[in-house]
């Protein structure tokens, strides 16, 4: 939500802030700014993508050696030129960009504005530079003090970098809640909301903890708290390559870490499990095995994607482990008085790790002494900060807003984990766990076999492209990928679509069904395979226009569907993996079929730093 970048250094800022900026687009991308610091201090932004900025900048005079930018995701305020970051205080003299929400920023204002600070936009962001300015004018003190002092008067989250006229070789940082991390490289800095604008130039990095404060002057970086006790900074080196951050020959990142999955599942097992060895591993858990295997319940917090990964968990675990386990939206877990007491196990499941909700309720989960176990694809991201324990998907970086590659992750690492607290807990036999560890082993190359469905998918796509409603049906282990496709399906191509437990469609959504709905029935042979034939009969006899993921050699419901697209046999604890494949296909190619731009959908944005 949001994306912040800036440069001090020997190098002209503004191409590095802008190229940074297209990284981060995946944050936001309602508008763009930058402002560059040469003398004067410039600030220029722009409505729209971070292409229409470039286009603007275009006869501009850019030549800067320090600057900061910023693409949005709307907060406080329209999407428009003014709302755009960054912000100028009243006198021009300071400006800052800004990740989060300033939450009294209500009350400050009016206190500003009694202060003669004159107000343009309707951002929160605004009021956070006019406080600046008014603390250094208040205490005739340095930036950098008057910075540390707004920060104990801002109630909320914020990433934020300041820039002033009058300091003009200087950088300020700063965060709460909101992910930034600080590039070091030969005489020069980079400040960013992920490492992904910065490992070009370095892959020395320090990742700003809550409450520090970053001054970047004469060469030094120095991290302070925000009671002004200097931290050593930790710096870590960065194993990202830049080609996983790059379109590869892909027309979308989405489509190409669709079918990156093969690879990405294969990583998310790596040396966890060792088919030959016989073993299974999985190094986050070692120090809480006794806790998880003595768990009264399993609670499953997070949101959108990663709740749909979370219910699959709830399926494995129950059954491969046999504890209870609740799977719970983290934005409503934590607006109710949930029972969670010491004994309980919380596993929080986040491809960003910077999810607001997910990370509030870790905070209330762990109050009530649960023990938190994270799932998180991005390293050092907040969530993977706040857990005790933790396991990484080891996806790669996902760029494309709809989340694809970093489901299957979850879902192979949550696999690994049910199976390992069965073979613990005694509540999975020998035989069972070796016949799952060989079928794990080959769901990649059963993945690689459905992504060849693309083309027949696609044919598809072409006919049902401008239908206004969809319905996704599916049993077991199936129901959570019916509310996957559904998702995909409504992020990206804004068609309506709804996921259901295909037996439930007689209490009600049955009514909708007419000889215009698509039905995408998913339905593999498992265990409810001969109820799902029967669902599908249902549809048909009104009508409805069925669309089935059958398991290949399936005679019987090619006979009833319209279109049939056939996914390799696996075991049905496993078939999320494959059966999600042609789903994530089928929105794709509608999304492109219909204009849409599949990687930053309107109005979402990758990830929500905001409750
Ligand atoms: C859907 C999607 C979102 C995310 C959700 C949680 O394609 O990407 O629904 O799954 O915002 O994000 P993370 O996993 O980063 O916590």
């Amino acid at each position: 939500m949001c994306g912040i970048v800036a440069y001090l250094g020997h190098r002209e800022a503004c191409p590095i802030i802008l190229k940074g900026l297209h990284r981060l687009e995946y944050r936001g991308y309602d508008s763009a700014g930058v402002a560059l610091l040469n003398g004067e201090l410039n600030v220029f932004k722009k409505k729209g993508k971070v292409s229409d900025l470039e286009a603007y900048l275009k006869d501009k005079n850019v030549h800067a050696n320090v600057g900061m930018g910023h693409t949005r995701w709307a907060t406080h305020g329209e999407p428009n030129d003014v709302n755009a970051h960054p912000h100028y205080s009243t006198s021009e003299r300071i400006a800052i960009i800004h990740n989060g929400i300033i939450e009294n920023y209500a009350a400050l204002k009016k206190h500003l504005e009694h202060q003669g600070h004159v107000f343009h936009s309707d951002t929160d962001t605004e009021v956070f530079v006019n406080l600046i300015e008014e603390i250094q004018k208040q205490n005739s003190c340095s930036l950098e003090e008057a910075v540390r002092l707004a920060l104990h008067e801002v109630i909320g989250a914020y990433a934020i970098v300041v820039l002033s006229k009058d300091a003009p070789n200087q950088l300020i940082a700063a965060r709460k809640g909101s992910p930034m991390v600080i590039g070091i490289g030969e005489g020069e800095f980079f400040v960013a909301s992920d490492a992904t604008p910065i490992i070009e130039y370095t892959n020395e990095v320090v990742y700003v903890n809550d409450y520090e404060i970053a001054v970047i002057r004469d060469g030094k970086l120095d991290i302070r708290s925000k009671e002004d006790v200097v931290q050593t900074p930790y710096i870590q080196k960065l194993e990202l390559e830049l080609d996983s951050i790059e379109k590869g020959g892909y027309e979308h990142f989405m489509l190409k870490e669709i079918f990156e999955q093969p690879r990405s599942i294969l990583d998310s097992m790596r040396g966890r499990l060792e088919l030959e060895a016989g073993h299974l591993n999985m190094g986050g858990i070692r120090a809480y095995e006794q806790k998880f295997v003595n768990a009264q319940r399993i609670i499953i917090v997070a949101c959108g994607t990663s709740w749909h990964a979370g219910l699959v968990a709830e399926y494995l675990i129950e059954d491969l482990a046999r504890i209870p386990v609740e799977v719970e939206y983290a934005s409503e877990f934590r607006y109710r008085n949930p029972v969670i007491t010491e004994r309980d196990i919380v596993i929080a499941i986040s491809q960003s790790g910077e999810t607001a909700d997910t990370l509030a309720a870790i905070e209330l989960a762990k109050s009530k002494g649960a023990t938190i176990f994270g799932v998180c694809n991005v390293v050092g991201s907040s969530i993977a900060r706040a857990t005790d324990a933790g396991a990484y998907t080891h996806a790669g970086p996902e760029i494309g807003v709809a989340s694809t590659k970093a489901f299957t992750a979850q879902v192979t690492v949550l696999t690994l984990l049910a199976m390992i607290m069965g073979q613990k807990r005694g509540t999975i036999t020998d035989t069972k766990l070796r016949e799952l560890m060989v079928e794990l082993n080959n769901i990649p190359a059963k993945v690689e076999k459905a992504l060849e469905l693309d083309l027949e998918i696609q044919a598809i796509a072409e006919i049902f492209k401008d239908v206004p409603n969809f319905l996704y049906l599916g049993r077991g282990y199936n129901f959570p990928v019916a509310l996957e496709g559904a998702l995909k399906l409504k992020e990206i191509s804004y068609i309506h679509a709804e996921g259901y437990p295909a037996a439930e469609m007689k209490h009600g959504p049955i009514a909708l069904i007419d000889e215009n709905m698509p039905v995408v029935v998913i339905a593999t042979k498992d265990s409810s395979y001969e109820k799902v034939v029967s669902n599908i009969q249902e549809v048909k006899a009104r009508k409805g226009r069925i669309i089935a993921v059958v398991t290949e050699g399936d005679t019987v419901i090619p006979a009833m569907a319209e279109f049939v697209v056939e996914v390799p046999p696996t075991s049905e604890v496993l078939v999320p993996l494959v059966s999600v494949i042609p789903l994530q296909l089928l929105s794709y190619h509608i999304a492109v079929l219909r204009g849409c731009n599949v990687d930053q959908p309107r109005n979402l944005a990758k990830s929500v730093t905001v409750e």
